[in-house]
């Protein structure tokens, strides 16, 4: 790349990595206090299906693929992994009410395999309710759910959820796989936005 260009790209990626300050109110979840979540979960998820020989673990895209990737590196027993994209629609971007859209659906045949639902939040719990009811006619061995953030306040449809990586309160959260319209998932820390200074 010639230099001119080169120090056009540099000036795009810092502007890019500097904006969301404006509306970043706190960093909610480290990077750090994340890794050593990660850890946790893989310990006890591998614990829990040692003697399972058939673990598969489902991604729901696009939010929990970050998720995903360091879980799954901290899972030390032999598992598959699949990915499923799913979108809901709501009132806005912010909310959903269970009208859900698979975009994409597994290649993996699901009959008799150890399933295990990794999921970047859970809100209403609308979208998961969803699934989980799909998942379950394709009679898996079992059928289990793994979250990052549970915001617990907002729940209208109760979900069964086996493993949780952390409770947060009722706030829009994005980074580390989720986005704010689409945009910033790779931060690598949960932050809360301030809504009244994003506009979007
Ligand atoms: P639910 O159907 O209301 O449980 O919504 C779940 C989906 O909404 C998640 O998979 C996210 O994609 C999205 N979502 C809910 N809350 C947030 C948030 O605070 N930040 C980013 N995405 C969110
Ligand atoms: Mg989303």
């Amino acid at each position: 790349m010639k230099p001119a260009a080169e120090n056009i790209m540099k000036f795009l990626w810092i502007n890019q990595m500097e904006d969301y300050q404006r509306f970043l109110k706190e960093i909610l979840i480290d990077e750090k206090q994340i890794h050593q979540r990660n850890a946790e979960l893989g310990k006890l998820i591998s614990q829990d299906y040692k003697n399972s020989n058939d673990l598969l673990l489902i991604c729901i895209l696009r939010g929990a693929f970050i998720f995903l990737s360091d879980l799954s590196r901290q899972i030390t027993i032999p598992h598959a992994m699949d990915f499923m994209a799913i979108s809901s629609y709501g009132s806005g971007s912010r909310s959903s009410s269970g009208v859900v859209r698979i975009n994409m659906d597994l290649t993996t045949n699901i009959n008799g395999k150890d399933v295990l639902i990794v999921e970047d939040i859970i809100d209403s719990g609308n979208t998961l309710s969803y699934v989980l009811e799909m998942l379950s006619t394709r009679k898996p061995t079992s059928l289990n759910v793994c979250t990052l953030l549970d915001k617990f306040e907002r729940r209208e449809v109760n979900i069964p959820i086996r493993y949780t990586g952390f409770r947060i309160p009722d706030k829009f959260v994005f980074g580390y796989g989720l986005d704010l319209d689409e945009m910033y998932r790779n931060l690598p820390f949960i932050g809360v936005v301030d809504l009244e200074r994003y506009k979007s």
